[in-house]
C-alpha cells in the first residue's frame, strides 16, 4: 500500500523559492502538514498561503539559516512546539554561487555552497533525527545534483558539495539501517527556478541564457519525485533519483533548438 501523506508532517527547507516551494504546495495537494524554513519569511508566507488554499491542513513557517548551527537548533526546538514527529524532512536548502575556475573562484562563495549544501544537510539531519528514529516509514529526501555525479568546468566546489551530498546520504543509508527510516536523494539536471539567479549574483540576463532554447524541468517535475518518494509504502527506500530534461543528455550535451 502506498504511504497517505494526508496529516503527515512534511519539514521543507529552502521553501520560499524553487522545488522547495513547488514541494511544499505538492504535499499540501496532498492534504500533509507543513513545516517550512528559509531565510525570507515573507516569501514563506506566500508559500504557507498558498499551501492552506491547495488542501494543507497546517502550513507553518520560521526563519531558518542552514548555514548557522544556532539558526538550525532554534528551527527544530519550534518543530518540536508542533509535533512530536516528523514524516518527512526534505533537505532542499543550497544551490551555488559564481562559475569561476579554482584559480580564480572567491572564499565567500566555496563557503556559501559549502555551508548550505553540506552542513546545512548534516545540521538538519543531526536536529530532526530524533523525531524520526522511533518512525519507521519516515523519510529523508536530500536534493542532490547530476553536479554530484559528473564535474563540469567551474562547478569544483559546486560539484564537491553535491558528491558530499550524495556521501552523506549514502552514509545514512547504512547509519539508519534497521530503524524503519528511509534515506534517499533526488538528483535534479538543469531546472528553471531561481538557481541561476544566485548563481550569477542578480544578473538574470545571464542566467536566462542557461535554459534557451531548452525544455529545462521545472520545480514542479522535482515536486512531483519527492511526492512520489515519499508515498511509497514503508518497505521501498528510494535510494538514488537522477532527473534530467529530455534536451540535456549528458552534462556537456544539451540540445538548443535555434528559431
Ligand atoms: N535548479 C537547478 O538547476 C538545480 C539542479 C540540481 C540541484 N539543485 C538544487 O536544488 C535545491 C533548490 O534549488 P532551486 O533550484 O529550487 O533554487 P532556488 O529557487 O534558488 O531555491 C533555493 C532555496 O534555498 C534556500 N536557501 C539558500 N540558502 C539558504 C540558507 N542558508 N538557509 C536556508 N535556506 C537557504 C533559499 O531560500 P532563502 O534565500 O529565502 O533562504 C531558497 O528557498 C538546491 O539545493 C540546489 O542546489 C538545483
Amino acid at each position: 500500500m502506498p504511504t497517505n501523506l494526508a496529516n503527515q508532517w512534511v519539514l521543507v527547507t529552502g521553501a520560499s523559492s524553487g522545488f522547495g516551494a513547488a514541494a511544499a504546495r505538492a504535499f499540501a495537494r496532498e492534504g500533509s502538514k507543513l513545516l517550512l524554513g528559509a531565510r525570507r519569511v515573507d516569501r514563506l508566507e506566500a508559500v504557507a498561503t498558498e499551501a492552506n488554499k491547495a488542501g494543507s491542513p497546517a502550513a507553518h513557517v520560521h526563519a531558518l539559516d542552514v548555514a548557522q548551527t544556532k539558526s538550525v537548533n532554534e528551527f527544530v526546538a519550534w518543530v518540536k512546539t508542533k509535533t512530536d514527529r516528523l514524516d518527512v524532512l526534505v533537505n532542499n536548502a543550497g544551490g551555488a554561487k559564481g562559475i569561476d575556475p579554482v584559480a580564480q573562484a572567491k572564499d565567500e562563495d566555496w563557503e556559501f555552497m559549502m555551508q548550505t549544501n553540506v552542513l546545512g544537510v548534516l545540521r538538519m539531519t543531526r536536529a530532526c533525527l530524533p523525531l524520526m528514529v522511533n518512525n519507521p516509514g519516515s523519510t529523508i529526501l536530500n536534493i542532490g545534483s547530476i553536479a554530484g555525479h559528473v564535474a563540469y568546468e567551474g562547478g569544483a566546489a559546486y560539484c564537491a558539495a553535491k558528491a558530499a551530498e550524495l556521501k552523506i546520504t549514502q552514509a545514512l543509508r547504512l547509519e539508519l539501517s534497521g530503524t524503519g527510516v528511509r534515506v534517499g536523494t533526488i538528483d535534479p539536471g538543469l531546472a528553471e527556478t531561481e538557481f541561476s539567479i544566485v548563481r550569477f549574483k542578480g544578473d538574470t540576463e545571464r542566467a536566462k541564457k542557461v535554459y534557451e532554447g531548452i525544455n529545462p524541468l521545472t520545480a514542479e517535475d522535482i515536486a512531483e519525485a519527492l511526492i512520489w518518494a515519499a508515498s511509497r509504502p514503508p518497505h521501498v527506500c528510494i535510494d538514488e533519483m537522477l532527473i534530467k530534461c529530455t534536451d540535456q543528455a549528458a552534462i556537456h550535451k544539451v540540445h538548443r533548438r535555434t528559431k
